[in-house]
């Protein structure tokens, strides 16, 4: 049971080759992660999955997503999200004019009517401080509690993977460290995870697999464990190491390794 994209190419205005070939696995059941440095094509890579290309002015021109081993024949969102993928955007990207519950029920628009109710109950045990102002506008709440909410938001079509975009962006550690417990609590409940971050240390942590993507291809991919080891990915992106550096260092490591291979 795996989400895969396989060999994507991706382009955006017919003329911006942003991913050349990338492919990766994400296991039900488990948390893979994806670092990168800024503009590497990490954002792309999910708006293929999730069918959101379109709305950007791009295209995938080689490749493709499956989702257990069934190719995905179509790159409309709603209908990944009907397949059992999910995405919390970067930035949170919720209805600040609409109360908590209108906004989780956006989420829910391909949920059976049924199932709404007990989704909605689902949410609000997960997230107790939403259900406290479920009729209050969005736009009131704190930036970890809009993260909750984007996050409840998808869970609402009851996905069996779910892809979040830095969810830990311009949050405080308290908050991070909140969502991260509830990353792993969502995988021990049986769902595959995507996790973008530029909190490498953070998704690390918690990842069984990792992939790092520069300049639109995948150049490692590796568990966890052996990435949280390697000393480039210490240095470059955990700031660990002799010359630690920032993730803005990130184009002095690809010439490394170019000269090392
Ligand atoms: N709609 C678009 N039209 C044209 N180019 C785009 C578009 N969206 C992204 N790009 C370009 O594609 C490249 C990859 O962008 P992307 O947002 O996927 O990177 P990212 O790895 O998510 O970066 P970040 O860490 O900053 O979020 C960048 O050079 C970016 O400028
Ligand atoms: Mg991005």
């Amino acid at each position: 049971m795996t989400l895969s994209a396989h060999n994507l190419e991706v382009v955006y205005e017919d003329v911006m080759l942003v991913l050349k070939g990338a492919s990766i696995n994400v296991p039900k059941n488990g948390i893979v992660t994806l670092l990168g440095a800024n503009g590497a094509g990490k954002t792309t890579l999910l708006r293929a999955i999730s069918g959101l290309l379109g709305v950007h002015r791009g295209k995938i021109t080689r490749g493709h997503i499956s989702v257990d081993d069934v190719k995905l024949d179509t790159d409309q969102a709603p209908a990944v999200v009907r397949a059992g993928v999910s995405q919390v955007m970067e930035g949170r990207r919720i209805f600040i004019e609409f109360t908590v519950e209108e906004n989780l029920l956006v989420g829910a628009h391909t949920t059976p009517r049924a199932a709404i109710d007990s989704k909605l109950d689902y949410v609000y045990e997960m997230f107790p401080a939403l259900k406290g102002r479920k009729k209050q506008h969005a736009g009131y709440l704190s930036g970890g509690e809009q993260q909750m909410l984007a996050i409840g938001r998808a869970l609402m079509a009851e996905p069996k993977y779910l892809i979040l975009d830095e969810p830990s962006l311009g949050l405080a550690p308290q908050i991070v460290s909140q969502i991260r417990d509830l990353i792993v609590q969502l995988k021990e409940s049986g769902l595959g995870i995507l996790l973008v971050e530029q909190n490498a240390a953070m998704a690390l942590s918690i990842a069984d697999h990792g992939y790092v993507m520069e300049n639109g291809k995948i150049v490692m991919d590796a568990p966890a464990k052996a990435l949280r080891e390697d000393e480039d990915i210490q240095e470059f992106y955990l700031g660990l190491g002799e010359s630690a550096g920032s993730l803005r260092d990130v184009k002095h490591y690809s010439r490394r390794k170019r000269w090392l291979s």
